[in-house]
């Protein structure tokens, strides 16, 4: 979703402002801009469409747009087309056709998230003479800013507030207005927005990484809450105008961890990162051979008085979520129903103080997961939110917080967060067990021993990559591909395929292996490929039965399976093998080839493999 940056100090703010974008070009873009302005004078804004160095390109990557305090934005289009004129920054007065040029408006501004009620409010706008030149929302915010900071003759700070009042919906705000030279005003609510803090400086940005490279030093801006940016200072402000202090953050993870490091895409060097995931996310669970949920305020007391567990989440999420069930119902005993974020709220789900709502998210700021969590805690459940970027929005808001140690992850498509997502879960559901009575202490002691060996486990798959990519040169002009398996391998087809056809872009399905008789089947043609699922050693017949079903109508096999069961080569085209651990463990060893299988796939292809078409990283809108 887009992306916003802005800066304000001694050096020139433009290069600043477009190192930081690119930094946010992961959270997917159509268009991008800046304003910039050198000490009074008036802001000068740039737009350009399509990729990032469109904008350097027209800015001689910055030189020309001289100043030491500006706003950027990327763009993802949600109201009106991703063209010049809908880019960001959007100002309070009239603008040229390009939409680019001095600023002779009070306010100028980017947004990021989506205002709800702006048809209503630009009507209010409209009646007061204001003229639009965009089809956008934002457009609509720096205008009714601008009125109220004309109308009340008031500082920024309440103007913005006022206007925080009458918007209904989602922002992360940055402005800039004339009479005040080198300040940067921010508000925030439900889209993600960091300020950082520096000596002689201070900046702002959709996400840390956007500003690592100048400062460690953050704070989060709270929901509802205002900053004032000058150089060398931030300030705080409540919805009542009243100055707030926020506590400073020392951003601990290296700049590195937001770099390729050496590799040729950042899904690839995340999918290689995946054993540290585990591993460092393993580590803060388990202490002395025992999982420890203390951090997350859950008590054993807790665990065995749920009487039902719901999971809230989207995309890969939802699939940490639907192996979670199987888990979590097999080893604990206890109901579990896994729900799509984006359709949790539209069911009268009976919930109450003995449901817990667990709700997973690698960037803590999904709308719909977000909207889920909220709604749990109206009708009175227990939450627990399993996210991985710290201060992000679920974890703010969930009683309780599991964090996943994957660390910053770049790639659209997800891998090392899933992955680290994976390893939490199955700490929570052996804690659950243990808590509930339903596993025994000794029995406890071996399910943690084997899911500390997954981190070493995981890393003999990747040494196996030049077999998945030999075989990606196979399946690259592929028409369609069929994931299947049964239970926690119908869980793995659902990720494998996700990953498949949302950066290779060949239509990909997963299916529940038996039901695929009951229709799905009649897509099967000569050369199809369906990749079977063979991890559970009970299910293993079945699930291979069906294959044959699909090889007998003209399908081409792919079998995934634990070593020692060699037997599958008898019956499929080409086998791919994983180290063997508990079963309720497979998918955290069975996905890496699925996982390689789409990346390389992709890159044959000649995909944007980490910026997959339409897709953004943070999906901010519902
Ligand atoms: C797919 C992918 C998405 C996310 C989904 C939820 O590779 O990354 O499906 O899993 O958008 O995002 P989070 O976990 O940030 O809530």
């Amino acid at each position: 979703m887009c992306g916003i940056v802005g800066y304000t100090g001694e050096n020139q703010a433009a290069p600043i402002l477009l190192d930081g974008l690119k930094r946010l070009e992961y959270r997917g873009y159509d268009s991008a801009g800046l304003a910039v302005r050198d000490g009074d004078a008036l802001a000068e804004v740039v737009k350009a469409t399509g990729k990032l160095y469109h904008l350097a390109d027209k800015t001689d990557q910055g030189r020309s747009l001289p100043g030491n305090c500006g706003i950027g934005h990327t763009r993802w289009a949600t109201h009106g087309d991703p063209s010049l004129i809908n880019a960001h920054p959007h100002v309070s007065g009239s603008c040229s056709g390009s939409g680019s040029g001095k600023v002779e408006s009070d306010v100028v501004g980017v947004h990021n998230g989506i205002i709800e009620n702006y048809g209503e409010l630009k009507e209010k706008l409209l009646r007061h003479g204001y003229r639009f030149y965009s089809d956008t929302d934002t457009e609509v915010v720096v205008k009714l800013v601008d009125y109220y900071y004309k109308k009340y003759k008031i500082g920024p700070v309440d103007a913005i507030t006022r206007t925080m009042v009458r918007v209904r919906g989602s922002y992360a705000l940055a402005l800039m207005f004339k009479d005040h030279p080198g300040e940067i005003f921010a508000a925030r609510k439900d889209s993600p927005l960091i300020i950082g803090a520096a000596e002689n400086a201070a900046f702002l940005a959709s996400d840390v990484p956007a500003i690592l490279k100048y400062t460690r030093s953050v704070y989060y801006i709270g929901n509802l809450q205002v900053a004032r940016l000058s150089p060398g200072s931030v300030k705080f402000y409540d919805l009542n105008g009243d100055e707030i202090t926020l506590p400073l953050t020392e951003i601990t993870w290296d700049a590195e961890a937001a770099e390729k490091g050496g590799y040729e895409h950042f899904m690839l060097k995340e999918i290689h990162e995946q054993p540290a995931a585990v591993r460092d996310t393993l580590v803060s669970l388990v202490k002395d051979g025992t999982v420890d949920l203390t951090e997350t305020g859950l008590t054993d007391g807790d665990l065995k008085r749920f009487a039902q567990i719901d999971i809230a989440a989207c995309g890969s999420a939802w699939h940490v979520g639907m192996a979670a069930q199987y888990v979590l119902e097999d080893l604990a005993g206890i109901p579990v129903r896994v729900e799509l974020s984006s359709e949790f709220r539209y069911r009268t789900l009976p919930l109450g103080k003995d449901t817990l709502v667990i709700v997973i998210s690698q960037s803590g700021e999904t709308a719909d997961s977000l909207a889920a969590l909220r709604v749990a805690k109206e009708r009175g459940a227990e939450t627990l939110g399993i996210v991985n970027v710290i201060g992000s929005s679920i974890a703010r808001e969930a009683d309780h917080v599991l964090y996943t140690m994957a660390g910053p992850e770049i790639a659209v498509a997800t891998t090392k967060a899933y992955s680290a997502q994976l390893a939490a879960v199955y700490a929570l559901a052996i804690r659950t067990a243990l808590a509930r009575g339903t596993v025994s202490q000794e029995r406890h002691d071996a399910l943690v021993s084997e899911l500390m060996t997954l981190p070493e486990k995981i890393r003999r798959v990747l040494e196996e990559k030049e077999r998945l990519q030999w075989f990606s040169t196979k399946i690259s002009n592929a028409k369609d591909i069929f994931f299947i398996g049964r239970g926690l391998d119908y869980a793995i087809s659902l990720e494998g395929s996700l990953k498949m056809k949302e950066i290779s872009y060949i239509h990909s399905e997963a299916y529940a292996a038996g039901e695929l008789k009951h229709g799905t089947i009649s897509l099967i043609e000569n050369n199809t490929l369906v990749v079977g699922m063979l991890t559970q050693a009970g299910l293993y017949e079945k699930t291979l039965s069906n294959m044959m079903e699909c090889k007998s109508r003209g399908a081409f096999l792919m079998g995934l399976t634990a070593n020692g069961n060699f037997s599958v080569e008898d019956s499929v085209n080409f086998t791919v093998y994983v180290p063997k651990t508990d079963e309720h463990f497979m998918i955290s060893v069975a996905i890496v080839p699925l996982q390689l299988l789409a990346y390389y796939t992709s890159v044959n292809r000649g995909l944007d493999v980490d910026k997959p078409r339409n897709l953004a990283k943070s999906v901010t809108v519902e």
